[in-house]
């Protein structure tokens, strides 16, 4: 099948890809996490490095391999991680898709110890982690394309458009979560991407190596 060869379309590109989710420590023993499985990110990495990409794919844990050692893999945990590796790769990045499920909020403090069960009652003090692709949108240049997506449960449409202008991004892949056969864990998604002016693209329900197909056309439009 054509999308198993190394193609030519984004030869000389830099790609910054985010996948997974991230884990958010409070205590050694314990975190706070989520369901991300980071296979779309995977799968747009391979497909990125196959049309000949040079890619870095910041990873958060998951037990995905990459079987490609082109592709330079950052293995990272919390948010802060993430961001910080991100940071240090955008600014000779020409393209960044941002895919990972980053925590939003993370434990004030870490405990030195494991926390033992005493109250009754126990809160956990959390505080907003940075929010890597608002942050990347404030600082992209002119020739760097940012692509974020979202996750909306209600008025996704209206969701996803508000966080392609509150975040400075390009384009905004908006997930389907909707459809059992999208989303977390699943081999299969269903999207749709905006841009400024509106919808681009609309898939059906397909793998995710063929959605990150679909999304690397949507942007190698946008950069021709
Ligand atoms: N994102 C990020 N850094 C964060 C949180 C989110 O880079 N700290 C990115 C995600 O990788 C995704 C996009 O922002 O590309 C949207 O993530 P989403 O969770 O859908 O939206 P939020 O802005 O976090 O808003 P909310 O969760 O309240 O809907
Ligand atoms: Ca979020």
């Amino acid at each position: 099948e054509h999308h198993y060869f190394r193609g030519k379309q984004l030869v000389g590109k830099k790609v910054l890809i985010t996948a997974g989710p991230t884990y958010e420590p409070l205590d050694p023993v314990r975190f706070i996490g989520n369901h991300s499985s980071g296979k779309m990110g995977y799968a747009l990495a391979t497909a990125f490095y196959n049309q000949g990409a040079d890619v870095v794919l910041v990873s958060g844990p998951t037990d995905l391999q990459i079987h490609n050692s082109a592709i330079q893999l950052i293995r990272v945990k919390t948010a802060a991680e993430m961001y910080q590796a991100c940071m240090g790769h955008f600014p000779d990045t020409d393209i960044a898709v941002l895919a990972a499920a980053v925590a939003d909020y993370s434990p004030a403090e870490v405990a030195p110890q494991k926390i033992k069960k005493t109250e009754e009652q126990f809160s956990l003090q959390l505080v907003k982690t940075r929010d890597i692709l608002k942050t990347l949108g404030e600082i992209k240049k002119e020739n760097q394309l940012l692509v974020g997506f979202a996750l909306e449960t209600n008025d996704e449409a209206a969701n996803a458009q508000k966080k392609l202008v509150s975040k400075n991004a390009d384009l905004i892949v908006l997930n389907s979560l909707r459809n059992t056969a999208a989303g977390f864990g699943v081999d299969t998604n269903q999207v749709i991407i905006y841009d400024k002016a509106g919808v681009v693209l609309e898939s059906d329900v397909k793998l995710k190596e063929e959605i990150a197909l679909d999304i690397i056309q949507v942007i190698h439009k946008k950069i021709v």
